[in-house]
């Protein structure tokens, strides 16, 4: 598809349900080698896999604090590449990302500080570079080991019990695991497992709504286990569902 008009490949990483892991760096050199710039929404794969900027060929890419990386809700950050930063004026400014020099004239910061604000949430900041110190410390690596021996636990252990769909897609799913009960609302059954300790969300239709039409999704339950849980939970996790099965 790539022609003289494509001046912007934009595309998710790992999607907000499904498990799918989208070949980031793939597209990537596709984009450099048109010299397209690559922006990469790294929403859900921050925290959970190694995220190298100049292995995925990203331009730009966004993150959240608050999923994998365990950070405080209200935070993300940006990476642009620097001379893209450059070129680029926010949408909105003040007097931080842009020091007022002259009567009529502002003059944008030369970093990344052109898109932060004066007023921000320093509490919240300092949780998130306190979260990122902590990922980095245990290893994005041997997380990710970590997180598709478990997640590949779950789905195996989800997938034969009756009355369980599991919705996840690709070659190398994450640690998203996204099924339905049949006969179970997605909210109920999260309902159910929250009193017994499991903590998983509810992901409807309209957060993903092309990928929901196109799979005539419901909305799905979406359990996603990370470094600190162990097989044994994996395990029980599934005999809880099962018995949710049942009922
Ligand atoms: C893939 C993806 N991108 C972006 C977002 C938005 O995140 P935020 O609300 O932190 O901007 C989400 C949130 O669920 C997401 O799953």
């Amino acid at each position: 598809m790539i022609d003289e008009r494509v001046k912007l490949i934009a595309i998710t990483w790992v999607p907000t349900n499904g498990g799918l892991r989208n070949p980031a760096a793939a597209v990537g050199a596709i984009a450099r080698r048109h010299g397209i710039v690559f922006l990469l929404d790294a929403c859900q794969a921050v925290g959970q896999m190694p995220t190298r900027v100049d292995e995925l060929g990203c331009d730009i890419l966004t993150a959240t604090g608050r999923k994998f990386p365990r950070g405080p809700r209200g935070t993300g950050f940006l990476y642009i590449r620097r001379d893209l930063m450059l070129t680029m004026e926010p949408l909105m400014i003040d007097h931080f990302a842009a020091p007022w020099v002259a009567p009529d004239r502002y003059e944008l910061r030369a970093d990344a500080r052109r898109f932060e604000t004066w007023e921000n949430n320093y509490a919240a900041r300092l949780g998130l570079g306190r979260a990122i110190d902590y990922a980095l410390q245990l290893g994005l690596d041997d997380i990710e080991a970590h997180c598709s021996i478990l997640s590949a636990r779950l789905r195996e252990g989800l997938r034969v019990l009756p009355g369980i769909v599991v919705h996840d897609l690709g070659r190398s799913p994450v640690s998203i695991v996204s099924f339905s009960i049949e006969k179970r609302d997605a909210t109920s059954a999260k309902a159910e497992l929250s009193q017994l300790g499991y903590n998983v969300s509810v992901s409807a239709p309209s957060s993903t709504l092309l990928d929901a039409t196109a799979r005539h999704l419901p909305a799905v339950v979406r359990a996603s286990p990370h470094y600190y849980n162990t097989e044994d939970e994996i395990d029980s996790f599934v005999r809880a569902v099962a018995a949710l099965c049942r009922k």
